[in-house]
């Protein structure tokens, strides 16, 4: 495998930041060495630093998008932060349900789903827990940049090792079907999730409802402030003003985000406008 050099490194590192707003480590080339293998066998014979230099020319379009999808994280589970489901499960859906119990809808987004398992995670947490929901209109869109990640959170295919992420053994009885060596959502519950391809830093489909619940986690880390607040504030503006939104375990607002955060149970991570 070729050692990526310095300045190929660094136009990675602008080409993240330009298409995607995520900021990658300085000190990161040995993952890009890793993440861009199987590109490079497939276009320069294995050549990384030709890989790079072959995206960044004027006709290296296609081949920009799947290096940005190679190199971003997409790490996610089922179930991800039992606290957050906790809480979700026995203060913010059952508020939000009082406060909506007239009208009957519902509209969720999961703003960068990544392969599925955090939209799908809520689908069960309904199906599980909220039967009276059955005959409301409850729409759950997930979305994510990427076409890579989006193809496979459609499938709803997930092998072994993501099936034993966070999932109850119990839930993978009831709600997936083994196919081969891997397991498949249902249709059942797959229906229930709208897939999206959106880019949180582009301009986003006019389409979008108004939402009760965003859940934007473990993605803001890797932006910078700016670009932070520029979609923190798009997100104000997507969210209904009693509304919710949900970020990562491992995430804080920063003042003049348009949140404010809310105790929901033992979870203080939640956020309404305000
Ligand atoms: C670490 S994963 C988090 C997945 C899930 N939200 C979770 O918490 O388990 C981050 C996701 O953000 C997506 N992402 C990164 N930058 C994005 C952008 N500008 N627009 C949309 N999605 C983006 C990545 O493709 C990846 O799927």
């Amino acid at each position: 495998m070729s050692e990526i050099h310095p300045e190929n490194y660094s136009h990675l590192r602008n080409l993240m930041c330009e298409c995607i707003a995520v900021h990658l480590p300085d000190d990161k080339a040995y993952l890009a060495e890793a993440r861009l293998h199987s590109l490079a066998r497939e276009y320069t014979q294995g050549d990384i630093n030709a890989l790079i230099e072959k995206a960044c020319s004027d006709t290296g379009d296609e081949l920009r998008c799947q290096l940005v999808e190679a190199m971003a994280i997409n790490e996610t589970y089922f179930f991800r932060d039992p606290i957050f489901n906790e809480s979700f499960i026995d203060h913010m859906l059952p508020n939000l349900m009082k406060r909506r119990r007239s009208d009957k809808t519902l509209r969720i987004w999961s703003a960068a789903c990544s392969t599925g398992q955090e939209p799908y995670s809520i689908a069960l947490l309904l199906e599980e827990h909220f039967p009276e929901l059955k005959d409301w209109d409850v729409q759950i869109i997930a979305s994510d940049f990427s076409r890579q990640s989006l193809s496979k959170a459609q499938s709803g295919r997930y092998g072994l090792t993501e099936m034993n992420r966070g999932l109850p053994a119990l839930l993978m009885a009831k709600h997936f079907e083994q196919i081969d060596l891997e397991w498949q959502v249902k249709p059942v519950i797959r229906e229930k999730v709208e897939f999206q391809r959106i880019n949180l830093i582009h301009d986003w489909p006019e389409a979008l409802p108004q939402f009760d619940i965003v859940l934007l986690r473990n993605v803001l880390l890797y932006f910078s402030m700016a670009d932070r607040m520029k979609v923190l504030h798009k997100v104000r503006s997507q969210c209904r003003d009693d509304g919710y939104l949900l970020l990562g375990a491992a995430e804080n607002l920063e003042i003049a985000s348009g949140f404010t955060p809310v105790q929901a149970g033992k979870c203080g991570r939640f956020y309404q406008p305000g």
